[in-house]
């Protein structure tokens, strides 16, 4: 067998080694060939929320293979689509009435900016083609919204020129997940800041942007960043005063990653649009939903298809992965993951909260999440291999170390990811 068949993600293939064979899964394990385990402390990339090999979603995954796995959605329809698309609607917050279905994150977002250039163009307003972004943030890999990713980070800058131009405004910079802006001097002058810098680029930009586009309150990819729903709340009220669409990315922290279903639960306002994706199969398979509001949807209706949004993934509506999405909301309702996600917070807070090390920069916790940010990167060096031998999967990256735990973790394992985090440090 070739060993350089397989191309790896974020790697440089030269002299690549991949010694962790997995060859089962179940709960928060991963089971390696050599016949060691680790905890996944980062839930395959933040999406198996319900844990691997769980007993009902692979019995809903059956029970649908045996009906039948997919079928377009072009012309036919489905119960575990429309049952689906019926569920995102009542538990997402008020107002995203409607739902697009598609197969990946960056896919589920490419979706939704076209929705909202083509929602101007609908409306009879020319010109609004562009997108406000923030500065670290991260809403997928493929060549549209990469255009909305950071625009100096690493991965997206070589791609300068291929990519379109947007506009790029910095959110604010400093809050624990704990301090309140309003009465934190720093923090309140942060988002004063922050606040004047969106207002700039709207007067400035409004006119020929379609929507601002961001990750709320957890900057994921871009290095586990929080910013306060204070921000959030400004930027609905500005994105109104200067006709310009909200766009939520909840990709990651949509399904409770934050503390609430849905990371704008806590700020209470409604996006024009948001896109969901790995916590809706947890790991299964792919599948995203952007939901646009009434207003958005039905700028789009009309006698002919001129109007219409032309837009249609092969894979769109997958019934395989539509059911174990039923299924997996079922779960969370259930099991009342809330409580556990703030069971789980409480832990982290706990063990993690006030650790100081001479390269640890800040530590930051919010619901099922927790990052060490240091000084310098270098120091993850050996990090990976380190964790694994101790018995927990974990993947520096950036500056920060990070846990986002399968919502079904222990106390135990959690309390030996938060250990095996510090230990590295000593
Ligand atoms: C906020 C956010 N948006 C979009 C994406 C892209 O999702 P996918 O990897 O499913 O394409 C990610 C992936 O990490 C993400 O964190």
């Amino acid at each position: 067998m070739s060993k350089k068949s397989l191309w790896y993600p974020y790697a440089q293939m030269q002299g690549m080694k991949v010694e962790n064979v997995v060859t089962g899964a179940e709960g928060v394990k991963l089971h390696f060939s050599d016949g060691t385990s680790v905890i996944d402390a980062v839930s395959s990339w933040w999406c198996v929320i319900h844990g691997y090999n769980h007993p009902e979603l692979n019995n809903a995954l059956q029970n649908q293979a045996e009906q039948f796995s997919h079928v377009m959605l072009g012309g036919l329809t489905h119960a575990p689509a429309q049952k689906l698309a019926q569920k995102l609607v009542e538990i997402t917050p008020e107002g995203l009435n409607h739902v697009f279905f598609a197969d990946s994150g960056s896919v589920g977002m490419e979706v939704a900016t076209k929705m909202a250039v083509q929602y101007w163009h609908n409306k009879g307003v020319a010109g609004k083609q562009r997108f406000i972004a923030l500065y670290r943030g991260y809403h997928g890999d493929t060549t549209g919204v990469m255009s909305l990713g950071d625009p100096e980070e690493g991965m997206h800058s070589l791609f300068k020129g291929f990519l379109r131009e947007q506009i790029f405004v910095n959110p604010p910079t400093t809050w624990d997940g704990l301090s309140d802006p309003v009465t934190d001097e720093v923090a309140k002058l942060d988002l004063e800041r922050a606040i004047r810098d969106l207002e700039e680029a709207l007067q400035k930009h409004g006119h020929e942007v379609a929507a601002m586009v961001c990750e709320p309150l957890l900057q994921g990819a871009g290095g586990m960043k929080l910013y306060p729903p204070e921000y959030l709340r400004a930027a609905r009220k500005l994105c109104d005063k200067y006709q310009v669409l909200l766009i939520i990315d909840e990709v990651a922290t949509g399904f409770g990653r934050t503390g609430t279903f849905s990371a704008v639960d806590r700020v209470g306002i409604s996006p024009d649009i948001a896109v969901y994706a790995k916590g809706l199969t947890a790991g299964y398979l792919g599948l995203s939903a952007t939901m646009a509001s009434t207003e958005v949807f039905e700028a789009f209706l009309g006698e002919d298809s001129d109007r219409a949004f032309m837009h249609g993934p092969t894979f769109m509506g997958n019934a395989l992965a539509c059911s174990v999405a039923l299924k997996g909301i079922e779960i969370f309702a259930r099991d009342d993951y809330l409580t556990k996600i703030s069971t789980i917070e409480s832990i982290l807070r706990r063990e993690l909260q006030g650790f100081k090390h001479e390269q640890v920069e800040e530590v930051r916790v919010l619901g099922a999440m927790a990052a060490i940010q240091v000084k310098d990167p270098k120091i993850f060096a050996g990090m990976q291999e380190f964790a694994a031998q101790n018995g927990v999967w974990l993947r520096p990256f950036v500056d920060v170390v990070y846990t986002m735990p399968p919502y079904i973790i222990s106390e135990k394992d959690l309390v030996k990811i938060c250990d095996t985090m510090k230990a590295w440090f000593k």
